[in-house]
């Protein structure tokens, strides 16, 4: 069919009856791809073919993607193809460094949404955020130049990301003389560096996005060629939303609807499989089972919903389910674990710190979790794996994770939306890194939490004492040690059941093996938080005084905590006074060169935003000071 008898029919069905066309409008499917090449290779000659051949003109950025439903469907206005050309080139030289385009076109079958990246390997990040929704990837190759580096380097990344449907449009076939032997020649190579890979089966197509031959019409300078037009092709393949289908069913919960006392569902999207009255099911983590009764849309009753549906689900039972559990086939449903190894691309320009606490969601879950060093990082162009002490932006590694409590997951390779996760930095919020659960580890499995017969509230009782933690923070030679010990004291003297944890001691024993890298400094922070929580558990009082130059980490051992139970004490000593004091000699030191990483010289302190005490000693004597804090914990 040609593309006016294409117009002309569309026109027809509109005049005709509005209602029908809307209709078959609304129920086009959608295909999600990405187009991995560079200028050079022809991309912005092929997307701009691909919006001037379908006619309509869309074009919006990142923010538009939430609003695609309503974006797609108004008839564009025709432009120069040109014109279109140069100004999408432009668009993407000045907005290389940016995120994403994301462009709409649809045709008759489908609707469209093209994610433009940038293929530079510094612009690793933006590819994989670009790959990350995508169903299909299109990889350019210029077939005068075959494949090359960037070729390998973005088939390795769609591949990472999940992408099945993998399309090889050789470009520029026009400047070959539509040569087949070329076309051969490069698909043949490129076949060998899928398998090696893992792509297990792609599409190669000979194109020219400049000339439009096999964009939306065969052309006539490929004889040779039978497969289908570039748009034949992205509108028939299959989307992978619908191979989700035939998978066990797993809806991650985005809330609880109670709009009356008469009405309990909960609500989310199908993430894989299909769900209908009748079924049962069991929520996760709590593994609690009841059965279907009813599964709505916004206003009425579904005989039976499948994956990509947004859905509230309703049960016959009482059950407890809230946000961030994940309802799934009884007799199948997924495990739930807190220990993995997992894939990262690091998205973020500081690089990550193995130890510290992130926060990590997955699907509706949002938990704390650290990161270990890497076992290996991948060298994107050669697929080299090579040893690394951490992550850096753009990096790809594969590491091992931990998280503060159980989460219900699948492995990336079996579902996105259960083993895909961003993390992201508790103090800036910014997304730092996007990964892929590749399984959990067997230790995690194999480790479970011993129930005790007597409880942390029996040993506490038997003490006649309310658990706590004194968290001293300040500088060297701020005056920690001094004040935490004259509170010791002044507790033990109560009759209370207390232990000081100091850092100079701290590190002659359990932490003998850590230094003062931030690295280093985390790990010190994060044992003596684990320390201080287990002697809580025994019911003590709990004295700490490290310098905990980092806000991430003293919120981290709070976390570890019960509510109430942390208190941060803040030895605000500024450090000209500390360094006037100089009780150990070691600011001399530091300043003198001979102590690397001294907090406050070279080192940086970031003091608490809301301490529950804080003590000024240039005002305050630390005798004072002591019965201060004393008075406020014991009241
Ligand atoms: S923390 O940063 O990891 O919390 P911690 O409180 O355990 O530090 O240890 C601090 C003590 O180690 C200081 O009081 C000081 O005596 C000693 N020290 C030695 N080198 C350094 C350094 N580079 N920076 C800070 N303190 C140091």
């Amino acid at each position: 069919m040609s593309d006016d008898n294409v117009i002309y029919q569309t026109e027809a069905l509109i005049a005709e009856d509005i209602e029908a066309y809307l209709d078959q409008h609304q129920h086009k499917t959608m295909l999600r791809f990405i187009t991995c090449g560079s200028v050079d290779d022809g991309k912005s000659t092929l997307i701009g073919r691909l919006l001037y051949d379908s006619k309509m003109i869309f074009e919006d950025q990142l923010t538009a993607l939430e609003n695609d439903s309503k974006k797609v469907g108004t008839q564009g206005q025709e432009i120069d193809f040109a014109l279109l050309v140069d100004g999408l080139a432009a668009e993407r030289e000045q907005g290389i460094t940016i995120d994403v385009a994301y462009r709409f076109f649809n045709t008759e079958k489908r609707k469209f949404i093209v994610a433009d990246c940038p293929g530079h390997e510094q612009y690793t990040r933006n590819m994989v955020t670009g790959a990350s929704t995508a169903d299909l990837a299109v990889i350019l190759i210029d077939a005068r130049k075959g494949v090359l580096v960037q070729t390998r380097r973005h088939s390795y990344l769609c591949h990472l990301i999940g992408i099945k449907n993998i399309v090889l449009a050789v470009n520029k076939m026009d400047l070959v003389d539509y040569d087949p032997v070329i076309f051969d020649a490069i698909v043949k190579d490129y076949t060998e560096f899928a398998r090696s890979i893992g792509i297990e089966a792609f599409t190669a197509m000979p194109i020219s996005g400049f000339k439009g031959d096999n964009i939306t019409t065969k052309s006539d300078n490929t004889p040779w060629y039978s497969g289908p037009t570039l748009i034949e092709h992205l509108e028939t393949v299959e989307v992978l939303s619908s191979a989700d289908v035939d998978k066990p069913f797993r809806m991650p919960v985005q809330w609880v609807n109670r709009p009356n006392l008469d009405f309990r569902g909960f609500s989310g999207l199908i993430a894989t499989g299909s769900v209908k009255p009748g079924d049962a099911i069991r929520v996760l983590p709590s593994g609690k089972t009841s059965t279907v009764t009813r599964v709505v849309t916004l206003d009425q009753d579904l005989d039976q919903a499948v994956a990509g549906q947004s859905v509230t689900v309703c049960f016959a039972d009482e059950v407890d389910c809230s946000r961030g559990d994940v309802i799934a086939l009884a007799d199948n449903p997924p495990q739930a674990a807190d220990q993995f190894e997992a894939t990262f691309v690091w998205l973020n320009d500081e690089a990550m710190i193995p130890g510290r606490a992130y926060w990590l969601k997955l699907a509706t879950q949002t938990v704390s979790a650290t990161v270990q060093a890497p076992k290996y990082v991948v060298n994107v162009n050669t697929m080299e794996q090579l040893a690394a002490k951490t992550l850096e932006l753009n990096a790809i590694g594969v590491a091992e994770l931990a998280t503060d409590k159980p989460i219900v997951f699948e492995p990336y390779a079996q579902s996105r939306t259960l083993g895909g996760f961003v993390l992201v930095d508790k103090i800036t919020n910014a997304t730092v890194a996007a990964g892929m659960l590749n399984f959990s580890l067997r230790r995690a499995q194999n480790v479970h939490w011993q129930a005790l017969d007597i409880s942390r509230e029996a040993h506490a009782a038997s003490k006649n004492q309310k658990p706590a933690v004194l968290w001293f923070t300040g500088l060297s030679g701020s005056g920690k040690s001094t004040i935490a010990n004259l509170v010791e004291k002044k507790l033990h003297a109560l009759g209370k059941h207390t232990f000081l944890l100091d850092g100079d001691n701290v590190r002659h024993g359990l932490n003998k093996d850590l230094g003062f890298t931030e690295a280093d400094r985390i790990e010190n922070i994060r044992r003596v938080g684990e320390v201080a929580r287990l002697m809580t558990d025994a019911g003590l009082i709990v004295l700490t005084a490290f310098i905990s130059p980092f806000r991430a980490e003293r919120e981290m051992v709070r976390g570890l905590l019960t509510e109430g139970e942390f208190h941060e004490v803040f030895i605000d000593t500024p450090l000209e006074e500390a360094e006037r004091r100089d009780v150990k000699g070691l600011y001399k030191k530091a300043r003198a060169g001979q102590l690397k990483n001294f907090t406050g010289i070279d080192s940086p302190y970031e003091a608490p935003e809301a301490p529950e005490i804080r003590v000024d000693t240039t005002r305050e004597t630390p005798e004072d000071a002591a019965e201060r804090i004393v008075a406020l914990l014991i009241g």
